[in-house]
């Protein structure tokens, strides 16, 4: 029997993305496109067993070692530092991590500056380069609300298309790094699972610079 690769998929339409590379890359299972709720997806044949995970549980699994690969957002990877190979960008998923706020907003350094966010990390390693007192405040979505409600000074959140800033009227202010999904792996899968997982790499840069 063939050793089972397992990968983390992220939820989503981005999954659904990731799942079509690595189709195209030899890893096909046709049961995940079965339209029911379930959640684990196996071929045999080819080795490979595929699981849907929320998004920010990705690198959960990889770094546990319950999945051998998966994809996650860089914005996830930033925030919460799990000990994983990152191995490749997938171009995909593009957006950016910003500091935005409300149009008439001037930053007072005198004063501390309340930042709410669901990246406490990026948001304070980000003021820290700049020498910058911040109050976290930590969220857990809508995060636009915050300086509408004068709750923050400013927002640190993820801008895709800036539909959801502009319709809240709020500007970015900064934009504090670029954000795609990457290809991660278990730091042992890596080491025993090596020819498969090389297989993929090489596969899916092949794709992409088609
Ligand atoms: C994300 C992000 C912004 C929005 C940005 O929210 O937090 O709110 O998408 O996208 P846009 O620039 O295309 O409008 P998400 O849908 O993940 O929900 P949440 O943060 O409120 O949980």
């Amino acid at each position: 029997m063939k050793t089972m690769l397992n990968v983390a998929l992220p939820k989503g339409r981005l999954g659904e993305k990731v799942y079509n590379m690595f189709e195209k890359a030899g890893f096909e299972c046709p049961s995940i496109k079965e339209n029911n709720r379930k959640l684990i997806f196996e071929n045999e044949q080819v080795g490979v067993r595929y699981f849907w995970v929320k998004p920010s549980d990705v690198a959960i699994y990889v770094e546990r070692g319950a999945a051998d690969i998966g994809v996650a957002g860089k914005d996830i990877l930033l925030e919460y530092e799990p000990d994983i190979y990152e191995l490749l960008d997938l171009d995909i998923g593009k957006c950016s991590m910003a500091v935005a706020s409300k149009k008439e907003f001037r930053d007072n350094p005198q004063k501390t500056l309340r930042v709410a966010t669901k990246f406490s990390n990026i948001a304070q390693q980000y003021y820290m380069s700049k020498g910058r007192d911040i109050d976290i405040i930590h969220l857990n979505g809508s995060i636009e609300i915050a300086p509408i409600l004068d709750l923050s000074d400013v927002i640190v959140d993820i801008v895709e298309t800036g539909t959801t800033l502009k319709e809240n009227n709020l500007d970015v202010f900064e934009t504090i790094v670029d954000i795609s999904a990457r290809l991660i792996a278990n730091k042992s899968s890596y080491k025993f699972k090596s020819e498969q997982i090389n297989k993929i790499i090489n596969e899916i840069k092949t794709q992409l610079e088609a």
